[in-house]
């Protein structure tokens, strides 16, 4: 197996994925007020993705060695890492959440992306810590174009990271994305530089560091088989866009009317 370079006609399917899961997210407008339910994220997001004639890659998704997993998109609060379940309690102010939404197009082609969300006003160090991790992201996103390496992506988020306090998670990374959820390359948010593939034209991945304010270290919660949190119980936050590598740098794929400012050091979001 090896990373999937994407023809013009693929780029099309995926543009317009990309293009609709963002859609999704914007659909659950922010300000998220304090006692919804992650639940009640879910449902307008079923919702939204009946309307655009998408279905969502998450439900009844099951790697092997997994149990099905059972909603339209993920909700991950406070310490929970990543794949957190919808489910009925009540968020509190104060609480920060990644959503999570994969669409699959009628042509099945994927889009990914997540952003974060403040219950109520949100402390400073959840605040810190959800603004510091957009703009890892973004530093990752800057290191994409043909003849930088994957290990570019992964040092620059990592360095930014750490020289913050923060920590990197290892266990889960970004991805090749396209007519499959994840397909390869894997792509960490740690790394060296000029380490792992070189970037080409074509190839179309996620970045999505997931950044702890505490320590890396990851196990999982109770027995849904799906629930990631931080060991040391401290909070951890992540966005995600999907990104085509092109001719001359990226484009990032993932954008909408209602994705959040860019950082002032980005003055792209195509190069
Ligand atoms: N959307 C997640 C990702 O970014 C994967 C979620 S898998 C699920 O790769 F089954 F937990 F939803
Ligand atoms: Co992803
Ligand atoms: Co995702």
């Amino acid at each position: 197996m090896s990373i999937t370079i994407k023809s013009a006609d693929h780029i099309a399917g995926m543009r317009l994925a990309c293009r609709l899961a963002p859609e999704v997210l914007d659909y659950i407008a922010p300000p998220i007020p304090p006692g919804i339910t992650t639940q009640e994220i879910d449902r307008p997001a079923a919702e939204c993705m009946a309307l655009q004639g998408t279905v969502s890659a998450t439900v009844g998704y099951q790697p092997p060695g997994y149990p099905p997993y059972p909603a339209s998109l993920c909700t991950s609060v406070n310490h929970v890492v990543c794949h957190g379940i919808p489910n009925e309690k009540p968020l509190k102010k104060g609480d920060i959440v990644n959503v999570d939404v994969t669409v699959i197009t009628q042509d099945g082609w994927y889009g990914d992306n997540s952003r974060m969300y403040l219950i109520g006003e949100g402390s400073i160090a959840a605040k810190r810590l959800c603004a510091l991790t957009f703009d890892a992201m973004w530093l990752g996103i800057q290191q994409v174009k043909p003849g930088n390496h994957l290990g570019d992506i992964g040092h620059a988020i990592q360095k930014f990271a750490e020289g913050h306090g923060f920590s990197v998670v290892r266990e889960f990374c970004g991805h090749g994305i396209g007519q499959k959820f994840h397909e390869e390359p894997q792509i960490l948010h740690y790394g060296r530089p000029g380490t792992l593939d070189e970037l080409q034209p074509g190839m179309i991945f996620t970045i999505e560091p997931m950044i702890n304010a505490g320590r890396r270290e990851v196990k999982e919660f109770g027995n849904d088989g799906w629930t990631i949190v931080t060991k040391d119980h401290s909070l951890s936050a992540q966005w995600e866009h999907t990104v085509l590598v092109t001719e001359t740098g990226y484009e990032v794929l993932t954008l909408s009317a209602g994705s959040p400012p860019l950082p002032s050091f980005v003055k792209a979001t195509k190069t």
